[in-house]
């Protein structure tokens, strides 16, 4: 029998969980915090009093949906970090009760894996494409932008990453200061089809190697937008679609640039993407444009897998636990990847 996993995710504002069959999902339930919207980004405090209150419905809810009951359970993957402290503790002190009371043994779960490992789910009626050891991944979230030679489901090695900003954070960072609601990835994404994307040029970052910079495009779409502004306060209204038509399609060849790069220096040709980013409309398309070009196999993940969710988490925690990976009690969450690895 394949073993029965509940992941538990909870980094930031998405609370969810999902049960998991082997790789085949069996629920996946989100309750995302509307909370936020009007402050224009992520309260800390008030994403995990929110999570204090979604995390049993939306954990009951996946479990019934699965047809699962918790004592069936093998294990329970929860995200131990990178992500917002406050938030985490919600997951992991609530994986520590139930694997108490439940004596089912708790998996640790790095969130930016589980963006990766998405790739692996399965789905009961549906065969989704699963890309071929090794692959390159763009991990493009909302707080990291990172290439990842993917060896196997444990095997990772970063060789490229943002030296300052992430790629969604270039996003929203630049549609708060068109006056978008946040977050505004999706909003630009939406904008961005009504517009001309070679309307305007906006500098393109200098980095060696793999790695990434986007501060210097935020910092150069304000100044733009505020010379701009001073000749005419109509600008952005009037220029809306053409300004994210433009500054996405910036983004876009910034990242392409390093993952061709990377690819060709690492002689891959089985790319994917993954995280919040990699939902985004032109991103996907260009991805397969290019790989079309130079003969990759290309991986999207569909889109209820690109945001933060549970069953990355679980898919994740199923191959640390058949790896015999196992956490203890005094297991603490972590805000930041670099005291994870
Ligand atoms: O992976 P994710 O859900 O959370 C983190 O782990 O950070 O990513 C959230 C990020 C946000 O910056 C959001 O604006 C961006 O993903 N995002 C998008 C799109 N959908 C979400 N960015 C561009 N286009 C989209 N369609
Ligand atoms: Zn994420």
């Amino acid at each position: 029998m394949e073993a029965i996993i509940l992941g538990i995710e909870s980094s930031c504002d998405d609370t969810s969980a999902a049960v998991l069959r082997g790789t085949t999902m069996l629920s996946n339930v989100i309750a995302s915090q509307a909370v936020h919207v009007k402050y224009g980004g992520v309260i800390p405090e008030l994403a995990s009093r929110a999570h204090q209150q979604n995390i049993v419905p939306v954990i009951d809810t996946a479990l019934k949906e699965a047809g699962i009951t918790a004592d069936q359970l093998d294990a329970i993957a929860f995200t131990r970090g990178p992500g917002l402290l406050g938030s985490l503790l919600v997951g992991v002190s609530f994986t520590k009760g139930l694997s108490l009371a439940k004596n089912i043994p708790m998996v640790e779960v790095n969130h930016l894996q589980g963006h990766i490992l998405s790739h692996l789910i399965d789905l009961p009626n549906e065969s989704l494409p699963h890309p071929k050891f090794p692959f390159l991944c763009l991990l493009v979230s909302g707080g990291h932008t990172q290439l990842v030679k993917v060896t196997s489901p444990l095997e990772f090695e970063i060789v490229g990453s943002t030296i300052d900003d992430a790629a969604g954070e270039a996003f929203d960072k630049c549609a708060k200061v068109m006056g978008l609601p946040y977050p505004g990835g999706p909003v630009i994404d939406r904008l961005a089809h009504e517009g001309d994307a070679e309307k305007f040029r906006f500098a393109k970052p200098q980095v060696d190697d793999f790695d990434y910079s986007f501060s210097g495009l935020k910092t150069s779409f304000l100044y733009f937008l505020r010379d701009r502004m001073e000749e005419n306060p109509n600008f952005i209204e009037e220029n809306k679609a053409d300004l994210c038509a433009s500054l996405q399609k910036t983004i876009i060849d910034i990242l392409l640039k390093k993952l061709v790069k990377a690819a060709k220096a690492l002689n891959i040709n089985e790319i994917a993407i993954a995280g919040g980013v990699s939902a985004n409309s032109g991103l996907r398309e260009a991805i397969e444009a290019e790989g079309r070009r130079r003969h990759w196999n290309t991986y999207l993940p569909p889109l209820k897998f690109t945001t933060d969710n549970a069953a990355m988490i679980a898919v994740a925690g199923y191959y640390h636990y058949l790896n015999g990976e196992e956490s203890t009690l005094d297991v603490a969450p972590v805000a930041r990847l670099e005291e994870l690895l």
